[in-house]
């Protein structure tokens, strides 16, 4: 059996498959004009439109560009205004968090709004740097019980996004295509790119996404490592052109009714804004380039570990990294990294994390990797008192952490001269390492336990 989830949610999109790919896609045949990227008539009657995800002069393997040929040129939209955004979570602003301190944090779990969509449902659990200078990143915790109201999009202008369903699915309706991304899936939206979310079978979805300020999400290199493993390049899959509308004499129209307006709401700086426009977003009927949606499977991530004895570095289990150029040689803005489950093969080993502090901030939580509806974790009304099903924790700099008491016995008397087999009961956990120190909201502050562990053990001595 190949190694991949097998999901309790149906995908019914087809996808580009391969990251790094120059892809194209065409939802309406023709659409895209061979050898000239700007004809002065393009097919169809369409308009070029081209996002710039870098630098026009960036490396040429490192270059984020794609052209999209769409009926209606997105420039034709009204002012943007300040949207105020209230929700289960409290009002949104746009002032940066400031709580930060040396102590460990503990959400054993989040509060979660009765009511809310895409655009209510989140809350800002931290960030760094600062989006207006491309610096750092974000961290926002989401909860969704219904689609995105009609004919409204949403985008964020500060950073690229990589959204982790916690439990849950989203159907995602980019400019650029479709994406399904469900529990034990990952999906990055590129900045600026506009999208729709709505629930499939309306049943509520939750999760995290972490907003990059600065740079992009790049596989990691492998160095000796070789050429296969982590998160292998063919296992990521691309949305494929999607357009509302069809060729009508000869013309792409898209499917505009009269007086239909659609809302996009942007994310700039921290703070929601709003404008309207009069035609659709999803008119666009072809795209090539290398600037575009993607989604993950998590079940195939193929992980690399220990074989003999000891206990390797975290980063063997990288899946998405933002590098930190100008910093030291290998410092990261963030990475994703995956804790799936695995064997456990080495000798004499301490068969759990050894206590250690860590220049990098580590951010953890767990995803439901179980698709059975019956599993205890799939069950989103329930709270319970550990990652499932929807708490995180976050180890601050160089805050010591490691394995409670009761691991630390169990792991002590473990026989480490059979292997054995990690399922993790149902939740595959994941942490974004941050380089610099996550400041928390006034929102995440409140609701966190500081220290718990080192609490929980100083109150038995
Ligand atoms: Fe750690």
């Amino acid at each position: 059996m190949a190694p991949m989830t097998r999901f309790a949610v149906e995908d019914p999109y087809q996808y580009l498959e391969g990251l790094g790919n120059y892809h194209s896609s065409e939802a309406l045949q023709g659409a895209i004009p061979q050898v000239n990227n700007t004809p002065q008539k393009p097919p169809l009657g369409l308009y070029t439109e081209r996002i710039s995800g870098s630098a026009f002069t960036s490396p040429r393997d490192q270059y984020l560009q794609t052209f999209l040929y769409r009926s209606q040129s997105s420039m034709l939209h009204g002012d943007f205004v300040p949207l105020e955004i209230r929700s289960g979570y409290g009002p949104q602003t746009s002032a940066a968090p400031t709580q930060i301190n040396p102590n460990s944090y503990f959400w054993p779990s989040f509060p979660v709004p009765d009511q809310a969509h895409w655009i209510t449902g989140h809350a800002l659990l931290g960030s760094n740097g600062d989006p207006v200078k491309k610096e750092g990143t974000a961290i926002w915790v989401f909860s969704v019980t219904e689609d995105m109201p009609a004919r409204h999009i949403f985008s964020s202008l500060d950073g690229e996004m990589l959204i982790i369903p916690q439990s849950g699915a989203l159907d995602i309706q980019t400019e650029l295509g479709f994406l399904m991304v469900r529990q034990n899936e990952i999906a990055v939206i590129p900045r600026g790119v506009r999208f729709r979310i709505t629930l499939p079978g309306g049943k509520p979805c939750r999760g995290f996404v972490c907003e990059l300020f600065q740079g992009h999400f790049r596989l990691p290199d492998l160095g000796i490592l070789g050429t296969t493993g982590l998160a292998n390049l063919r296992d990521f899959q691309v949305s494929k052109a999607y357009f509302d509308g069809t060729i009508v004499d000869g013309v792409a129209k898209a499917s505009d009714r009269d007086g239909e307006k659609w809302t996009i709401v942007s994310r700039l700086a921290g703070k929601p804004w709003h404008c309207i426009q009069t035609h659709t977003p999803f008119d666009v009927a072809g795209w090539h380039g290398t600037c575009y949606p993607y989604k993950f499977d998590l079940g195939r991530f193929c992980p690399l570990g220990n074989t003999l004895f000891d206990e390797h570095d975290p980063s063997l289990y990288t899946v998405l990294s933002a590098r930190h150029h100008g910093a030291e040689p290998g410092t990261a803005v963030v990475d994703f990294v995956l804790v799936p489950p695995r064997w456990n093969v080495s000798e004499d080993t301490l068969w759990l994390p050894y206590y250690h502090r860590n220049t990098m901030q580590e951010f953890f939580s767990a995803i439901v990797s179980n698709q059975d509806p019956e599993s205890p974790s799939n069950d989103t009304d329930k709270v319970a008192n550990r990652f499932a099903p929807f708490g995180a924790g976050l180890h601050g700099a160089m805050s010591t952490h490691g394995a409670s008491d009761g691991e630390m016995r169990v792991a002590r008397e473990i026989d480490t001269s059979r292997p054995q087999k990690l399922q993790m009961d149902g939740v595959t956990a994941f942490v974004l390492e941050t380089e610099r120190p996550l400041a928390l909201s006034e929102w995440a502050f409140i609701c966190a336990q500081k220290n718990p562990q080192a609490k929980g053990r100083l109150a038995k001595m």
